[in-house]
């Protein structure tokens, strides 16, 4: 029987479809495992199910050995695997794109009208029973209707929380490495702009671009200057595509009007002037955290392994994967 170690629990459904098809082991811990840990439990396994927190690097995969066939990714993004290193030892690496679409784009949304209509700020003001009473003027935010969405990757989550966007009356327009498909630009009625023209005319810029060398830190202290001063930036992606400090600087100093994060650059920490900003709005990393979505993706990654243990080609391996 093939051996399967899955790092940390994931949904019944998924462990039950692995058990129909080897030995499976599920850390008993309910945190992420230490590096040393992490190897020691992927040793001489045939299939390893890892969480975005898990490393997936040289000495993971020296550490496993010559039997590892596959390292099945429940998350989109696999910034944490190291692709090439896995292509040439012939393991194959997964991810589960399609499947957390929709409810990540809920999330961008979610922020995107929590941080325009200053939603964080309002439930606090409640909870903490501090005085209020409506008048013309208390707590105004900011209008969407007829501004302007900057989507920086129109992958499959970007168009999701671009389509929710139109449907409340936005504009879009987008940047990327990549231009979108003709069909999708003008299904969205989204034009393709640079990041200099994208940062400097959009009222909300919200980021789907994956985490790579090239986009980590890409809004730093001088893009987040190329934003207007009434503009809003969200980010559901991953947390070191901005840099944090400058971020907070930003928010205090009013160079953007204010942010939603649902991912941080060091989580599960948060930089301590993110916590002290009014006009941020700041949830911890609950993109794709729904029990139908969570169940889909342990699946997907489930019927990967499946599938290559049964010398079959995965699903979705990542080199064919786009968010
Ligand atoms: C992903 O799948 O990459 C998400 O960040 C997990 O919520």
């Amino acid at each position: 029987m093939p051996r399967i170690a899955v790092t940390r629990l994931i949904p019944e459904p998924a462990l039950e479809l692995l058990r129909g098809h080897g030995d499976v082991v599920v850390s008993p811990h309910d945190r992420p495992l230490e590096t040393g840990e992490l190897h020691d439990f992927v040793r001489d396994t045939d299939a390893v199910v890892t969480l975005l927190h898990d490393t997936v690097d040289v000495a993971f995969l020296d550490a496993a050995g010559s039997r590892l066939q596959i390292v099945a990714n429940v998350a989109v993004g696999y910034d944490n695997i190291d692709v090439e290193a896995c292509v040439g030892r012939g393991v194959v690496a997964t991810n589960t794109p399609g499947v957390l679409t929709e409810a990540t784009a809920d999330i961008a949304w979610a922020l995107i009208l929590m941080v325009t209509r200053r939603l964080g700020e309002g439930e606090r003001h409640v909870r903490q029973q501090r005085p209020w009473r409506w008048n013309m003027f208390f707590m105004l935010g900011a209008g969407i209707q007829g501004k302007r969405l900057g989507i920086v990757g129109l992958g499959k989550i970007g168009a999701a929380t671009a389509r929710r966007a139109r449907a409340s009356g936005m504009e879009v327009v987008h940047t990327g490495r990549n231009r979108a498909s003709e069909a999708l630009e003008t299904e969205l009625g989204a034009a393709f702009l640079s990041l200099d023209d994208l940062l400097a005319t959009s009222d909300v810029v919200s980021l789907h671009c994956p985490l790579k060398p090239e986009t980590h830190h890409l809004i730093d202290a001088d893009r987040l200057r190329q934003m207007r001063p009434t503009a809003f930036l969200v980010n559901t992606t991953r947390g070191p595509v901005v840099d944090e400090a400058a971020l907070a600087d930003a928010l205090r100093n009013g160079v953007i009007a204010g942010a939603g994060l649902d991912v941080f650059e060091n989580e599960p920490d948060v930089h301590p002037a993110l916590l002290e900003a009014e006009n941020a709005v700041l949830i911890p990393h609950l993109g794709s955290a729904t029990v139908e979505t969570r169940t889909a993706m342990g699946v997907l990654a489930a019927q990967n392994v499946v599938a290559v243990l049964a010398g079959r080609p995965a699903l979705t391996p990542i080199a064919q994967a786009a968010q």
